[in-house]
């Protein structure tokens, strides 16, 4: 009876165990696969974040890109490579761990980019947390053909214009 149970116990944790490995995300690379719940959560930290040259009331028009108007936030770890009057200095790239978030604001979508491993990943998420562009649905390429437009650096754009 007692080795039943021991069965039984182990059998519901292998299955569980398989239940999860079923419904777990696949990334489109899966070495830099992550999840977009952290990216939301990540967004949503205001003290991680620093708005573009120090000015959190600065609304940009937005006119080039497909968003709309929109304010502009640098995590810290990106704030270290804006050496040039607030701008990344052409030809440089920012450093793993940097994010990027564009605040869109008719709907409070949350525009971002994530350097992970020396690679940009990209997700659109919406204020409520639901997931309007997967940072694993194709690896960005949707967004990065625009944002290789010329005068990019290290593929953002917003210092063409703003
Ligand atoms: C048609 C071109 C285009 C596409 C497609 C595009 N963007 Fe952009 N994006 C821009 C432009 C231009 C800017 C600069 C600000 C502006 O005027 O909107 C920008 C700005 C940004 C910024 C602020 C950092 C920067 O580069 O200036 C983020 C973050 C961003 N976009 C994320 C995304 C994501 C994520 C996608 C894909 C789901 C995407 N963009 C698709 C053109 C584009």
């Amino acid at each position: 009876m007692k080795i039943n149970l021991l069965y039984v116990v182990f059998g519901g944790i292998l299955f569980s165990c398989f239940c999860f490995s079923c419904t777990k995300d696949i990334g489109y690379n899966p070495l830099i696969a992550y999840s977009d719940k952290a990216l939301y959560d990540s967004c949503r930290n205001e003290e991680a974040f620093q708005y573009y040259k120090n000015d959190p009331a600065a609304v940009y028009s937005g006119s080039n890109g497909p968003h709309g108007a929109f304010k502009l936030k640098f995590n810290k770890i990106a704030q270290t490579a804006l050496t040039d009057n607030g701008k990344l200095p052409a030809g440089n790239s920012f450093p793993d761990g940097s994010m990027v978030v564009k605040e869109v604001q008719h709907n409070g979508m949350y525009a971002l980019m994530y350097k992970r491993s020396g690679s940009w990943l990209w997700a659109e998420i919406n204020s409520d947390g639901s997931v309007a562009y997967s940072v694993n649905k194709d690896g960005g390429a949707g967004c990065i053909s625009c944002h290789s437009q010329g005068g990019h650096r290290d593929l953002v754009v917003s210092f063409n214009f703003y």
